[in-house]
């Protein structure tokens, strides 16, 4: 099968997703999707030799226009993966990919959704946060879950020590997966 990434910043899923698939026949990374031209995850991309789409929201002035253009440059894919893409996805994309895009949350959905997951869950005191994975709709973290895994909140445990945990789980959570939606048939 054929995926394409949807990324904005650091891209360390991004390179999760690139070293679980190489040499692999089966599933494909075919593109990286990009709202910066500068971001780290570019750099990344190029040195894995994945074609880069970058598309600036703000010189396309809408988001009907720069998923319009997202859509003219894609090749043909079975499925996208949001892996830190930080837009909401209108409904040029989402009505062009049905079922067909998942994305990735650091924390327990329905709890925390936004860009802080990691740290609404330690501030608020949880004692288990974690990561989703799930379907996109045109909510904020709010399509059908697919897989989740806990991450247990411990005595003594700072904010860094959690987010560098709830990394290593999504680095390993978001490859198997898209592995187990390509193996299993879904897409
Ligand atoms: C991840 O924590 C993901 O859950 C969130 O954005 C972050 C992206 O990190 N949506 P990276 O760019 O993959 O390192």
């Amino acid at each position: 099968k054929s995926i394409a990434i949807f990324a904005s910043g650091t891209g360390s899923n991004f390179q999760a997703l690139v070293n679980a698939f190489a040499g692999r026949t089966d599933i494909v990374i075919r593109a990286l999707v990009c709202d910066h031209a500068d971001a780290p995850v570019v750099a990344k991309a190029t040195r894995a030799q994945i074609p880069v789409i970058v598309v600036d929201y703000r010189t396309a002035g809408s988001k009907t226009t720069a998923e319009r253009r997202i859509l003219a440059q894609l090749p043909p894919i079975d499925l996208i993966v949001l892996a830190g893409y930080m837009r909401i996805l209108g409904p040029t994309l989402l009505n062009a990919y049905p079922q067909r895009i998942i994305n990735l949350h650091p924390a327990l959905l329905p709890s925390f959704p936004g860009r802080t997951g990691i740290e609404d869950a330690w501030h608020y005191g949880v004692k288990v946060t974690g990561v989703t994975v799930h379907y996109v709709d045109a909510g904020v973290d709010s399509g059908q879950i697919i897989a989740q895994v806990p991450v247990p909140i411990t005595t003594g445990m700072s904010l860094e020590d959690l987010t560098a945990q709830i990394h290593r789980v999504e680095h390993q959570l978001l490859p198997a997966t898209v592995r187990q939606l390509v193996q299993g048939g879904t897409i």
